[in-house]
């Protein structure tokens, strides 16, 4: 078994994390994302340009976009699901965007009131204008494992949607586990239906932590090849449109987990640490994170 000598993190807490919390102020948000961008993460999810009927919490995105202090070498990123939204996206100056679609219908309709087939014909124009602007495009692919509406969904068919997305123009595919159910015997079926089709260079793993399952997720999709994994501060996070998934793994027990393993990261855990601690105040929440609980105890 060979594991990569080095991972890259996507932080999608201030996206996937805060789209799902009652009420945040944007100085909690830009504070966030501040202390984010000192603890060594090289990829910044910071909001989205979706509809703010749909998501409240995101409707403040532009002006996070542009109270965040950038750091050299970060990528800043938005999800932007329809042109409109990468307009919006290109004038806030996102680093790079996301287009999200499901591996399951019902899921794609309660998400983003469309078909999966209509989904991807509306990326092809956001792909289109963002490789104008020399932007570059990742692809959220959700219930790759199962759908809350659902049950459980074939890896065929997560490999079809992921590769057409790659021949869209996604340079990445990030396989979602929304609801957080899957077990690392079935992720690797899926891993390995997916690689078949999109080499697993250009994949990534994002996975919701509702059964406990992700870190050993992570550690599956690890000893297959993968090297890039999203992850959400202190563990918050969930989907408005999965009812009972819980928050992502967190980014200091996937940190924690890679440097355990002799993986680089380039991120200091202590930093990540502290931010997971001050989110956690600023929302009144006890954070997800075995390892800031932990270190929390300790101090
Ligand atoms: P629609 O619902 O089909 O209807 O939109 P629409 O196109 O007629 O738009 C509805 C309203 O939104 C209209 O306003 C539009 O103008 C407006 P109204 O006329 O009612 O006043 N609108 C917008 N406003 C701002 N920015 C935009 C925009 N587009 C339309 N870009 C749409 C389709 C996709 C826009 C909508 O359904 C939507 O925004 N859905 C929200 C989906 C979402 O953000 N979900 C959470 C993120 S995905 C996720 O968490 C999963 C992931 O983490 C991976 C995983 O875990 O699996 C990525
Ligand atoms: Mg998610």
């Amino acid at each position: 078994m060979t594991l990569p000598e080095s991972v890259n993190i996507v932080e999608v807490g201030a996206r996937d994390g805060l789209q799902n919390e009652p009420k945040v102020s944007l100085e909690a948000k830009v504070s966030l994302i501040d202390s984010l961008s000192q603890s060594g993460l090289r990829y910044i999810e910071a909001g989205a340009f979706v509809s703010p009927k749909r998501v409240p919490q995101m409707a403040d995105s532009d002006r996070v976009f542009s109270n965040i202090q950038r750091r050299p070498g970060i990528i800043y990123s938005a999800l932007t699901p329809n042109v409109r939204g990468l307009e919006a996206a290109l004038e806030a100056r996102a680093d790079e965007i996301a287009v999200f679609a499901s591996a399951s219908e019902s899921f794609s309709q309660n998400n983003i009131h469309c078909s999966i087939a209509e989904s991807l014909a509306r990326f092809e124009p956001v792909i289109a204008l963002a490789q104008q602007h020399n932007i570059k495009v990742r692809g959220y692919l959700s219930c790759v494992a199962d759908c809350p509406y659902e049950g459980a969904t074939s890896p065929n068919m997560v490999a079809d949607i992921a590769k057409a997305m790659y021949d869209l123009g996604c340079y990445q595919i990030s396989l979602g586990d929304t609801i957080g159910s899957g077990t690392p015997l079935r992720i690797a079926n899926m891993i390995e239906a997916v690689s078949a089709r999109v080499s697993l260079s250009d994949l990534a793993v994002h996975f919701h932590d509702t059964y406990g399952q992700a870190l050993a997720n992570i550690y599956q999709a690890l000893t297959m090849g993968i090297d890039t994994i999203d992850s959400s501060i202190a563990g918050l996070g969930g989907c408005p449109y999965a009812p009972g998934a819980s928050g992502n793994i967190a980014t200091e027990d996937v940190i924690y987990l890679c440097h355990g393993l002799g993986i680089d990261t380039s991120v200091d855990l202590n930093t990540l640490v502290q931010a997971s601690s001050a989110i956690c105040k600023a929302l009144n929440r006890v954070p997800q994170s075995k390892i800031t609980l932990a270190q929390i105890l300790h101090q």
